[in-house]
C-alpha cells in the first residue's frame, strides 16, 4: 500500500496536555433562553467564558486555541441577531486585540471574510499583523468559515498560484493553502450544548482529532469544565491506525520512530 498521500505517514507527537485545542462555542442561545433572557443575551455571557477559555489554557500549557464563532451558515439566523452578532465582534476586537498583545498572544481570524464590512476586515488584518511574532500561544477565531469552503478556496488558490499541479498534487502540496496551515491538526475537539455534529467546521484537520461532546452550554464552560475534557482527552489511546499492542511496545522507546519507519 503507498502511503505517499496518507496523513498517518506523519505521526504527530502527543501530549499529556493537548497541544491544539479546536471548540465549537455552542448553546449560548438555550442558556439565555433558560434565564428568561433574549438570545443575544447569551451571545454576550458566551464572550466571558471566551476570556476564561483563553486564560485557562495559556495556564494548562496549550499552544493553539481554535474557537468557532460564526458559520457560513448562520447567516440564515435572523437579520437582528447577525446583525448583533457583528457588532459585538467588532466590539471585543476593539477591546481585546491590544490585551492579546500584552499577554504574548497571536491573534488569527480564518474564514470567508470578503463578506465583512471592509472596517472590520481592516481590524482584522491590524491585529493580526500586530500579533504575529507573538509564539507564546495564537487564538483562531473562525469567523463566515466552513469546513467546505477551507477545501475549496486552497484548491483555488492552489491551482491560481501553481497551475502545473492541475495534473496531479497530494496532501502537503494542499495543506500550504488552508488557513489553518500555521497550526498541528487538533488534538482535541469540543463541541459544548449538547448536539453531536461538526456543524462544517474543521473538516479535513479533525480526522484524527480526539472529540469531545458535553451537554453543557456554552456560557458555563468554565475552567472546570476544560479540565473535564481535558482529563477525557487523556484516557484517549491515540492509534492512528496502528494496535494498541505496537502502541504498547514502542512505549518508552524510541518506537514512534520505529513504527513510522516501518511504514514508510
Ligand atoms: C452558539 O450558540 C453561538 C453561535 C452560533 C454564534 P447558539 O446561538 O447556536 O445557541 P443555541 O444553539 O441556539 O443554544
Ligand atoms: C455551530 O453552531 C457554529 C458556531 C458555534 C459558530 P450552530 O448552533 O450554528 O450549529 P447547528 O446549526 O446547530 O448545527
Ligand atoms: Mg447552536
Amino acid at each position: 500500500m503507498s502511503l505517499t498521500t496518507s496523513s498517518t505517514r506523519e505521526i504527530p507527537e502527543t501530549g499529556t496536555i493537548p497541544r491544539h485545542i479546536a471548540i465549537i462555542m455552542d448553546g449560548n442561545g438555550r442558556w439565555a433562553k433558560s434565564s428568561f433572557l433574549p438570545r443575544v443575551a447569551g451571545h454576550k455571557r458566551g464572550v466571558e467564558t471566551v476570556r476564561s477559555a483563553i486564560k485557562a489554557c495559556v495556564e494548562r500549557g496549550v499552544e493553539y486555541l481554535t474557537l468557532f464563532a460564526f458559520s457560513s451558515e448562520n447567516w440564515r439566523r435572523p437579520t437582528d441577531e447577525v446583525t448583533f452578532l457583528m457588532q459585538l465582534f467588532i466590539t471585543v476586537l476593539e477591546q481585546e486585540v491590544a490585551k492579546l498583545h500584552e499577554n504574548g498572544i497571536c491573534f488569527k481570524v480564518i474564514g470567508d471574510l470578503s463578506k465583512f464590512e471592509p472596517r472590520i476586515v481592516e481590524f482584522i488584518r491590524n491585529g493580526e499583523a500586530l500579533t504575529a511574532d507573538n509564539t507564546k500561544f495564537t487564538l483562531t477565531i473562525a469567523a463566515n468559515y466552513g469546513g467546505r469552503w477551507d477545501i475549496m478556496q486552497a484548491v483555488r488558490k492552489m491551482l491560481d498560484q501553481r497551475p502545473e499541479l492541475a495534473t496531479g498534487f497530494d496532501e502537503k502540496d494542499l495543506m500550504q493553502y488552508f488557513s489553518l496551515n500555521y497550526a498541528p491538526e487538533p488534538d482535541l475537539f469540543i463541541r459544548t450544548g449538547g448536539e453531536k455534529r461538526i456543524s462544517n467546521f474543521l473538516l479535513w484537520q479533525l480526522a484524527y482529532t480526539e472529540l469531545y461532546f458535553t451537554d453543557t452550554l456554552w456560557p458555563d464552560f468554565d475552567a472546570r469544565a476544560l479540565d473535564l475534557a481535558i482529563q477525557s482527552y487523556q484516557q484517549r489511546e491515540r492509534r492512528f491506525g496502528r494496535t494498541s499492542e505496537q502502541l504498547q511496545m514502542a512505549s518508552g522507546t524510541n518506537g514512534r520512530e520505529i513504527v513510522a519507519t516501518r511504514m514508510a
